[in-house]
């Protein structure tokens, strides 16, 4: 039997169109139905319009009433450290009171820090800590998450945390997209040796990662005093030809030419970016880079926004999202982080619906099936509690999703 679900009378149903990433000034155009309904069939989006056959073929118990309310597409949260071992707030301090990222990071502190709480940690354990921050993430609208490896840099840990992404894949609403991110850091056994290290990586690790699937992309940290770009474009490489799809973390702390990178690699993203070259920018906007921008990172560095406007201006395809971690920005809130992009990094509401939506769904190669309201995709879709988009900007800081739907089901309602 057909499973069916109508949201009936939207005041608005917000959507990106198409089903690769929007680009430049295409970004900003969103179609927005006013007083229509969402007619789901067996998880897909059946049809959007106003049918008054549908109120009666439905069973009652599977209309939900979306008048005053806004419908958007669920939020796909393309960047995430989500599966990790303990907390580090006292790093959080040391920064608030001037000491650098990479200044705890060379003290021990730092990704290092977290690798001894997660080799130290059962998958079970990685598990049930991880749960506990999709819920909340799903109560935000999140209905797909990526998450990276990269707090083992051994091969248990970093398999351990690739089998706990796929654990709770089963065990929870939100779809969960697995990169494997082994080169996060050089672990103590390999002090001084980074290129060993790879190497090991490449041999020991990434195979297995491959022959199993226990990760679909692969990243690496590219970054001044962690991986050079020689050393990420060797990694990469090779990461191409065992069939990974590619990211990179990219021009964070300092302008190395990881967004030039990504484009000579035509990497699916490049990521972070809050020192991208005007080269950088001009390599991802020409090779179909998607442009991933971690509002919620910088501010919780205090370091400057990634050039967001200029981006877009320049032909990319802008991502948003929050690259969730213990370190560099304990925060998965999707109200904060599109707050910072509306009122500090130039983008619109209407540009940053796109970057959370469709542009998310591009970086993690899934814009075919999720990321916007179309006849064909996945029902995944988020209601809010007001009747306009433009209530996520303004009600700074507030979640304001009502419900969520994976998949064409109810899985989240908030009170
Ligand atoms: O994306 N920059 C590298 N990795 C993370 C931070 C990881 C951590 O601090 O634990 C990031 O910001
Ligand atoms: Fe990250």
């Amino acid at each position: 039997m057909t499973e069916q679900l109508l949201i009936k009378n939207a005041s608005q149903i917000v959507t990106p169109l198409g089903k690769t990433a929007r680009k430049g000034a295409a970004m900003k155009d969103v179609k927005i139905y006013e007083n229509q309904s969402i007619l789901i069939e067996d998880g897909k989006i059946k049809a959007i319009g106003q049918d008054p056959n549908w109120e009666k073929q439905v069973p009652a118990e599977k209309q939900l009433n979306a008048q005053g309310k806004a419908v958007l597409p669920g939020f796909v949260d393309s960047h995430t450290h989500l599966v990790f071992g303990g907390y580090r707030p006292d790093e959080f301090l040391w920064r608030m009171s001037g000491m650098s990222y990479m200044e705890i990071m060379e003290r021990g502190g730092g990704i290092l820090n977290t690798m001894k709480a997660t080799r130290a940690a059962s998958e079970e354990e990685l598990v049930d800590h991880a749960l506990d921050h999709l819920k909340k993430m799903l109560a935000m609208g999140v209905t797909t998450v990526e998450a990276k490896s990269g707090y083992g840099q051994d091969h248990d840990t970093e398999i351990r945390q690739m089998k706990a992404v796929r654990e709770l894949n089963k065990r929870q609403p939100i779809e969960l997209v697995s990169t494997f991110l082994g080169a996060h850091a050089v672990p103590p056994e390999f002090a001084g040796r980074g290129d060993d290290f790879l190497e090991f990586l490449i041999h020991d690790v990434m195979p297995e990662v491959a022959q199993d699937h226990l990760a679909e992309f692969c990243d690496v940290f590219c970054e001044e005093g962690v991986f050079s770009i020689e050393q990420s474009r060797h990694l990469l490489t090779e990461a191409r030809k065992m069939g990974f799809k590619l990211k990179i973390h990219a021009d964070e702390i300092v302008s190395l030419g990881g967004a030039e990178l990504a484009g000579e690699l035509h990497a699916t993203s490049a990521d972070h970016l809050l020192h991208a070259s005007d080269a950088g920018i001009k390599a991802m906007a020409e090779n179909g880079v998607v442009s991933t921008l971690l509002p919620t990172t910088a501010f919780c560095l205090k370091e400057p926004f990634a050039r967001a406007r200029e981006m877009i201006d320049a032909g990319c395809a802008v991502a948003l999202a929050t690259d969730f971690n213990p370190g560099s920005g304990f925060t998965f809130s999707v109200p904060l982080m599109i707050g910072l992009a509306v009122i500090y990094m130039g983008m619109s509401a209407e540009e940053a619906i796109t970057a959370l939506t469709l542009n998310g769904a591009a970086a993690v190669d899934r814009a075919d099936r999720i990321g916007s309201l179309e006849a064909g995709k996945q029902a995944d879709l988020v209601i809010l509690q007001y009747p306009s988009y433009k209530f996520l900007p303004y009600h700074t800081g507030v979640n304001i999703v009502e419900t969520v739907v994976k998949n064409g089901k109810v899985v989240h309602q908030n009170a």
